[in-house]
């Protein structure tokens, strides 16, 4: 099927709930690259969203997946699987966790970590209360909109949760304010991505850990999107020398096939039991072998310096575009989760990217938000950069509304 007649079907019988972005059909993917069914190929540095970390069919995750659907695809949790297994124990191995509970979204996850948190807060005397921030996103599902602290993923969709309340990012004393008796605890990203790439500070993440522990709270961190790597380090905490009592992971963590986790540290290992919680495919054993090997590469000897340095250059020359150009106000994010943040709308400079061959995407409507795989090259992100720069060529703020 060409480009067109894939669109033509999908506006026929797919719900249509998705801005999509550009009329891309992609059929193929190998590394940073892919392929639209027109035969045109794009430099990805949006990675499906961050779900790519590995870039697109890592040699490791396919031969996992291909050896896996040979021996056994699915068996229900009813029952014990080796490859889930390995997979909890590398997690706990490589984090502050204990134990990790599987599903296959960033959403479930944080479910898991909401459920997880009230049946804390009733048993420990806290009572059900989490504290989320206004500008998060933590997914679709009634309880995750509810924790999501903005308005327009949470219109039409009311009544939502009971005993949610929003604080902001960088803001300790907001977060005081929120707290009351039945508040069992924050949950929030410590980096915003969807929300514009904002990045919490480290007075402000050592600040709510030590608040956390003194008022006997659970923090909650939302690592779907900044986790396995993203920021140059396995997790985004690890950059502020803290440890959370709850962890939540999805997108890189399968290397593209869909799994999610909750990562559970000491003090709360142990409060689900059986029949608590459950996900019929939660860590089934293609999943989990997939998430397998792509830890395995994460983990690897020098993988995640080699990214880390490559964050360095990249940014470092975002920074010197950014000082050609007055309309861009700010280049801020981790590793490779990159925000840059425009005085106008950046939809006409995603456009002009892509009809040059480069895949970016948006943080809410200002920041052009970047997710290279962090096995991109110095060769590919000078590639991108020069797609970028001739963008961004013309391009001002009343132009933006074109
Ligand atoms: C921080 C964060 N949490 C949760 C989610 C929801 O994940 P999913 O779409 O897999 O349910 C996302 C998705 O973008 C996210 O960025």
């Amino acid at each position: 099927m060409n480009s067109e007649e894939i669109i033509e079907l999908n506006h026929k019988f797919v719900i249509d709930t998705y801005g999509k972005q550009r009329s891309l059909a992609l059929v193929r993917g190998n590394g940073s690259r892919v392929q639209d069914a027109d035969g045109k190929t794009y430099l990805d540095f949006l990675s499906g969203l961050a779900v790519n970390g590995l870039g697109h069919c890592h040699p490791k995750v396919v031969e996992a997946i291909t050896n896996q659907a040979k021996t056994l695809i699915h068996v229900s949790n009813l029952y014990y699987n080796e490859p889930q297994v390995k997979l909890a124990e590398r997690l706990v191995k490589h984090s502050f966790a204990a134990k990790c509970f599987f599903c296959n979204s960033g959403a479930e996850a944080n479910e898991a970590a909401i459920k997880l948190a009230r049946k804390w807060g009733h048993t420990s005397g806290n009572g059900p209360g989490i504290i989320t921030l206004r500008n998060s996103f933590h997914g679709r599902t009634i309880a995750t909109i509810t924790a999501t602290g903005q308005e327009k993923f949470q219109r039409n969709f009311h009544p939502l949760l009971e005993s949610f309340k929003y604080a902001s990012l960088n803001d300790l004393k907001s977060i005081e304010e929120a707290l009351d008796e039945g508040t069992c605890g924050v949950l929030l990203e410590l980096i915003q991505a969807e929300g514009g790439v904002n990045v919490a500070t480290r007075e402000f993440a050592q600040g709510l850990r030590k608040l956390c522990a003194e008022r006997n709270l659970l923090l909650i961190l939302d690592e779907v999107q900044t986790g396995m790597g993203r920021t140059g380090r396995l997790f985004a905490y690890e950059h502020y020398d803290i440890e959370p009592d709850i962890v939540t992971l999805a997108k890189s963590l399968g290397g593209g096939v869909p799994i999610g986790a909750m990562l559970a540290g000491p003090k709360v290992a142990d409060v689900f039991q059986p029949g608590d919680h459950a996900s019929t495919f939660g860590g089934n054993p293609l999943a989990s072998a997939a998430a397998l090997a792509a830890i395995e590469v994460i983990t690897s000897a020098g993988f995640l310096e080699n990214a880390r340095e490559l964050s360095r250059y990249l940014f470092e020359r975002l920074r010197k575009v950014a000082d050609k150009h007055a309309f861009i106000k700010e280049v801020r994010g981790a590793g490779m989760l990159i925000g840059i943040e425009f005085s106008s709308a950046v939809k006409k400079v995603v456009g002009d990217c892509a009809d040059r061959g480069l895949i970016v995407g948006t943080a809410g409507e200002n920041v052009l938000r970047l997710l290279p795989p962090l096995t991109t090259t110095r060769s590919e992100i000078d590639e991108a950069l020069g797609i970028i720069e001739a963008a961004l060529e013309g391009f001002t703020d009343e132009s933006a509304q074109t």
